[in-house]
């Protein structure tokens, strides 16, 4: 059936499978397995000689719908939808890489993705080179060498540094590698990665995607060959599936992910523009002020500067904690991408297990916090960073 090409209607609409009830709204099929008529078909679906479904860790109605949707909007050829965040990030890794091999990495990471990277990857014989995200000549220099794979967040969680995907997509095809993109903080409304020649995306769908700090979940999109031979036999041997409840809140937060991020976006504009005007603040990051060190890459990659604001308060971790504590309106937590406000101190939260040499070398000070904006009016979001900043 026609269900139209456009981003926002196929944020609706897009990979809807309607049962024999017609009903409205996605159902859940809350099922671990499934049924089949006969021995023999039991048989020839396992042999995958038939299509259906048989058992939900290995594929789930609702859990489709959600991937299919997520594809559409992505532009990818597949997706996958898994538990989290991190599992969509330790699946896109693990699936592929072996003993031996190289991974380049952006920094700033965030936490977890950074542990994996140092502490796990080499108990299995493999190495990982981190490179400054916005050091074109550093990425030039690390890709100069074979690789197997090149993992970046950009924007990067906190200090919102870009990497310039199209570049890095290049040298890590150069390299022999494939390149990773976590588009966690854009989402495939600001920012397309695979169009710019980057293999893999992974998203914490429990961000923006759900949008109300309901779920976890994670989501992997790319190519199908990749997923038939490498990513979905992982996926199904290992296990990390996601709730069909979880996928149904997921594809609910989807109907609604264009209005949402156009809002906080608006509010994140407002708010940063405010901050930087403001004589406590020693610096604001945000991709869509002229004074962000990659506003020109900002402006030609995404098609938006995003909800997330990094802010620089000076006076180390005190005046950090100080400010944190004034607010009022917005609150403090670690999630992010939330219809609430949200503020936290990266160094002693997200990123508290990154040793402090390396928080250092990659911008997440002391005096850092990071907001995410939610749809609150910017008036009173304004009026409460007043008061928490003092005067
Ligand atoms: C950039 C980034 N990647 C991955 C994750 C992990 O996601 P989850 O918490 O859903 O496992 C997060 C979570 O904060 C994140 O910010």
């Amino acid at each position: 059936m026609e269900q139209g090409t456009g981003v926002r209607t196929r944020l609706v609409h897009g990979g809807t499978l309607r049962s024999d009830f017609g009903e409205t709204s996605e159902a859940i099929f809350l099922t671990s397995g499934f049924l089949y008529p006969s021995a023999e078909e039991a048989e020839a679906r396992v042999a995958e000689r038939t299509a259906g479904y048989q058992y939900s860790r290995i594929a789930n109605p609702t859990v489709r719908m959600l991937e299919e949707r997520f594809a559409l909007l992505e532009g990818a050829e597949d997706c996958a939808a898994v538990a989290t965040g991190m599992a969509a990030v330790h699946a896109a890794l693990f699936a592929q890489l072996r003993a031996g091999d190289r991974v380049v990495a952006s920094a700033p990471l965030f936490g977890a993705c950074l542990w994996i990277l140092t502490e796990l990857l080499p108990r299995f014989g493999i190495t990982t080179e981190l490179v400054s995200a916005g050091d074109p000549e550093g990425w030039e220099r690390a890709l100069s060498r074979p690789a197997q794979l090149v993992l970046v967040e950009t924007p990067a969680n906190p200090t919102l540094e870009l990497v310039d995907i199209a570049h890095l997509a290049r040298l890590a095809q150069a390299a022999g590698a494939r390149l990773v993109v976590d588009n966690a903080f854009a989402t495939p409304y600001l920012q397309r990665p695979l169009a710019r020649g980057a293999d893999l995306t992974v998203y914490s769908a429990t961000k923006l995607i759900d949008g109300q700090g309901r779920c976890l979940g994670g989501l992997i999109a790319g190519y199908s060959r990749f997923f038939g031979e490498v990513l979905r036999p992982y996926l199904r041997n290992t296990g990390p599936s996601l709730s069909p409840f979880n996928a149904w809140v997921l594809l609910k937060g989807l109907e609604t992910l264009s209005i949402r991020i156009e809002a906080q976006q608006r509010t994140a504009q407002t708010l940063a523009s405010w901050l930087e005007g403001h004589p406590r603040i020693v610096e604001v990051r945000y991709p869509g002020l002229p004074s962000h060190p990659q506003a020109e890459l900002a402006e030609r990659q995404m098609s938006g500067p995003g909800t997330m604001i990094a802010v620089r308060v000076g006076g180390g971790r005190a005046r950090a904690f100080n400010v944190l504590d004034r607010l009022r309106v917005i609150k403090i937590s670690n999630n992010l991408g939330d219809v609430r406000s949200l503020a936290t101190h990266p160094a002693t939260t997200t990123h508290a297990k990154v040793p402090p040499e390396l928080r250092e070398r990659f911008g997440i000070s002391e005096d850092l916090i990071r907001i995410s904006v939610g749809l609150e009016d910017a008036e009173d979001l304004i009026a409460d960073l007043d008061r928490a900043l003092g005067p």
